[in-house]
């Protein structure tokens, strides 16, 4: 083992892991959802080679056949009431590809961003750099402070790399997910993906919320992206608190709305970069390997204690590019592994 990544093992190892579990129970719902999530955040990695399809369901074309979550009721009972909606293509190679479909058996609008990319710098110190926060749907964003509604995110800085890849995320996801709510009002939406999908996810949602949605944000291996004033301002946005509260209440995970992250707890992607913060409410599979089931997964809340010490930025980048690659990073229920059988 190099001797820089010894020492980096020493510190994930050695940090202390203070939280106080909540224990509430990983419903079969929960479960069924969180597989179902990973699985539709997986196929977007067709995208590249152009295999989703707008205005066709997934059993008709619209995702590709060889995927049986695409084509078999058996695996995917609605996958014949999926329809894509919209394909986000990024430049090519880039990130911020995903799709916006509708699966009408759920009653759900599902934001898939694709994780994977062919320029995998996004750990470098020039992409990691914090910037200052400011969100693309700037007038409504004003409007909300005005009416009191939330307040403005002071001294929020965020990892460079992330939010600028956001420019896929148009007007016309917005205006697409506008329409699709006039039509079935009662239809709950997803944001959804895996690795460096889920921080797109994660940027998407914050959008949605100021444009007046209610998203369920579900980040699957999520790196971290925010400062610490950003990550308090994401928990208000998303009623962290108010959302942890109830479902201790009701001893029952409330999984409507809200920022979600599940975490693999071999996984080192959801560290880093060290200085950096995540938000939400989190789950972790304490599993290695697949399967991994309802049992195998510890609802923890809002714990967020993964902590790597600053000062070990140096041949950071390098690292972190190989660990895009492990198992464990991958094992998410399914072996997240691109456009592949599911
Ligand atoms: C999809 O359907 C909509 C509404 O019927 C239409 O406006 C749009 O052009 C179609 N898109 C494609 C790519 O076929």
């Amino acid at each position: 083992m190099p001797a820089r990544l010894f020492i980096l093992y020493l510190f994930v190892v050695l940090t202390p892991v203070v939280h106080c579990s909540s224990n509430l129970p990983i419903t079969p719902y929960i479960y069924e959802r969180l597989v179902y999530f990973i699985k539709a955040s997986s196929i977007s990695s067709c995208i590249s080679d152009n295999l989703l399809l707008v205005n066709k369901t997934f059993n008709d074309g619209g995702c590709p056949p060889h995927i049986n979550f695409c084509n078999d009721e058996i695996i995917n009972p609605t996958a014949g009431q999926t329809v894509i909606e919209l394909v986000l293509n990024a430049k090519k190679g880039e990130l911020g590809s995903g799709y916006l479909a509708v699966d009408h058996g759920k009653k759900v609008v599902i934001l898939a961003f694709r994780g994977s990319t062919t320029r995998q710098d996004w750990f470098s110190d020039f992409e990691i750099y914090p910037v200052n926060y400011s969100p693309l749907c700037v007038k409504e964003y004003r409007k909300l402070i005005e009416e009191g509604k939330i307040r403005e995110c002071e001294g929020c800085k965020m990892h460079r790399g992330f939010l600028r890849f956001t420019e896929t995320l148009g007007m016309d996801v917005f205006k697409k997910m506008e329409s699709i709510l006039e039509s079935f009002p009662e239809y709950r939406i997803v944001v959804t993906g895996h690795s460096l999908g889920a921080a797109l996810a994660s940027l998407a949602g914050i959008e949605l919320k100021i444009r007046g949605f209610d998203p369920l944000v579900l980040t699957f291996a999520t790196p971290k992206i925010f400062n610490s004033e950003m990550k308090q301002w994401v928990d208000e946005l998303f009623e962290t608190d108010a959302i942890e509260k109830g479902s201790i209440l009701k001893n029952e995970i409330q999984f409507r709305k809200g920022y979600f992250r599940v975490v693999h707890t071999g996984d080192s992607i959801p560290m880093v970069p060290p200085f950096y913060h995540p938000a939400g409410l989190e789950m972790f599979i304490n599993k290695v390997g697949l399967p991994q089931n309802a049992e195998d997964i510890e609802y923890r809340g809002k714990n967020n204690r993964l902590t790597l010490k600053d000062g070990f930025r140096e041949g950071m980048s390098g690292l972190v590019e190989d660990w895009l690659h492990v198992y464990e990073h991958r094992a998410y229920f399914i072996d997240v592994v691109g456009c592949s059988e599911l």
